[in-house]
């Protein structure tokens, strides 16, 4: 490889889940703190970073076609940097692969980027997928600019071996980054604009740590310092595992105000052969009364969840399970896929892998059941007056866009500015968001 000049601009490409964003935003403070300036066309970008997701096969396809996609009419390609879960399970793949891929770090090594791109400049090609991930976020530059809604990632990796998912080996063992830190992070994010913050982890409430007078805590102490943030108006976290919504956490949605009355609560099937063949340390029943003790401390929680459909040897009758668990949970919103066969994972050598087709008409059954109950959630909240924080304007005048505490979109025309909080009466729902009209 030949040297080119240090590049001055980038472009940070982030795909997958919200840990992804944030990785994707600490990337660009890296860069920036070494003097590259962001840029948001790729094309004239001198670096791009492909920030990468795992976790189906088709995310994994993007990473190929959008490497070729980068390729200027005259030839030239910027410096291409892949990083995230791809760059983790399948680097010396895509070295291989793609030679004009310069650079491969996953998602535990990133604070490395500014040398391994200054090395790749100079001519070489850099590889770097060490994990855990402490070393990391000690070496990224303090935070200083967010938008009204932000994200922390509090806990990173998974040790629970779901037997479809890629997580635990793109993401390392579970960790918690110590409590301290993350105070201090949070600080600077509400600091530099953020009036809500959403924690992240995989399994974000497996988050243990220290307070501050040295007693253990869980996710919900930990809930309950940010909430002493004078400026900090509204928490959030996301991803949560069943097995680990402990009794602080549950009491937590009834007595921290700051706490938003949402819960993404993941349970993929609602067949106990096939969550046990998932390897969920939960069944349907044990979900729906957690679901139970949630709603007695939080009566009006809105509930979110994830679903898989197609996991292998899952019959019909299983999958009309799922269907039955949907109708008992009732949820507000809700994720859903097609399984898919990942490399190295235990499922994907599993006996009874299931037709594409069989697939596709499970999803779509499983999604209009989803579309219904979301629709009927959002009408249920029509008449209710409730804050909505401004994120940006609307594509009509003097219209902005929000989110309720239910986390709904919501729209109104009046005077307003992006990181407010405003009362509005919710007047009309759609599928997907909801008029209101500002009070006062
Ligand atoms: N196939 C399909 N969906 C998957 N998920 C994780 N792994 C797979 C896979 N191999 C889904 C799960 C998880 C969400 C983040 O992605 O529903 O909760
Ligand atoms: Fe994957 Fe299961 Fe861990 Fe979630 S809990 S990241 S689905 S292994």
């Amino acid at each position: 490889m030949s040297a080119t000049n240090p590049p001055r601009t980038f472009h940070v490409k982030s795909f997958g889940c919200q840990m992804n964003v944030y990785d994707g935003e600490r990337m660009a403070e890296l860069l920036t703190a070494q003097g590259m300036q962001a840029s948001d066309a790729r094309e004239d970008a001198d670096l791009v970073v492909l920030n990468t997701c795992h976790i189906r096969e088709r995310a994994t396809e993007k990473v190929y076609s959008d490497i070729g996609r980068l390729r200027r009419d005259d030839g030239t390609t910027p410096l291409i940097a892949v990083a995230g879960c791809v760059a983790q399970a399948e680097g010396a793949e895509i070295m291989a692969r793609a030679p004009s891929v310069r650079v491969v770090v996953g998602p535990q090594a990133y604070h490395r980027l500014p040398e391994m791109v200054a090395a790749a400049a100079a001519g070489g090609r850099e590889t770097e997928t060490d994990m855990p991930a402490e070393a990391k976020f000690a070496a990224l530059p303090r935070r200083r600019k967010s938008g009204p809604s932000a994200f922390l990632t509090i806990q990173e990796g998974c040790d629970k071996f779901c037997t479809y998912c890629v997580v635990p080996y793109t993401r390392g063992a579970e960790i918690s980054r110590p409590f301290a830190d993350l105070i201090d992070e949070a600080r600077a994010l509400v600091e530099g604009g953020a009036r809500e913050i959403t924690l992240l982890g995989q399994n974000v409430n497996a988050w243990r740590g220290e307070n501050a007078a040295g007693q253990p805590v869980g996710l919900a102490g930990l809930a309950q310092a940010l909430a002493k943030l004078p400026d900090l108006a509204r928490i959030r976290y996301t991803t949560s595992h069943p097995a680990d919504m402990d009794d602080a956490l549950i009491a937590a949605h009834g007595d921290n105000p700051k706490l938003m009355p949402f819960l993404h609560l993941p349970v993929q099937s609602g067949n106990d052969r096939v969550l046990k063949a998932m390897n969920r340390s939960h069944t349907a029943e044990s979900y729906l009364k957690l679901l139970d003790r949630v709603r007695r401390s939080c009566p009006d929680i809105a509930l979110s969840g994830d679903f898989i459909v197609g996991f292998p040897g899952e019959t019909d009758a299983e999958f009309a399970d799922t269907l039955s668990l949907i109708d008992a949970a009732g949820y507000a919103q809700a994720f859903s896929f097609k399984y898919s066969a990942r490399p190295g994972t235990p499922a994907a050598d599993m006996d009874g892998q299931i037709a594409a087709e069989v697939m596709d008409d499970r999803l779509q059954r499983l999604q209009a059941r989803i579309n219904r109950d979301q629709l009927a959630f959002n009408r249920s909240t029509v008449g209710r007056r409730c804050t909505v924080l401004v994120e940006r304007r609307g594509r009509q005048d003097g219209q902005w866009l929000g989110k309720s505490p239910w986390l709904q979109s919501v729209h109104f025309t009046d005077q307003a500015a992006i990181g407010d909080l405003v009362e509005v009466d919710l007047i009309e729902a759609g599928p997907n968001s909801l008029a209101g009209r500002r009070v006062g």
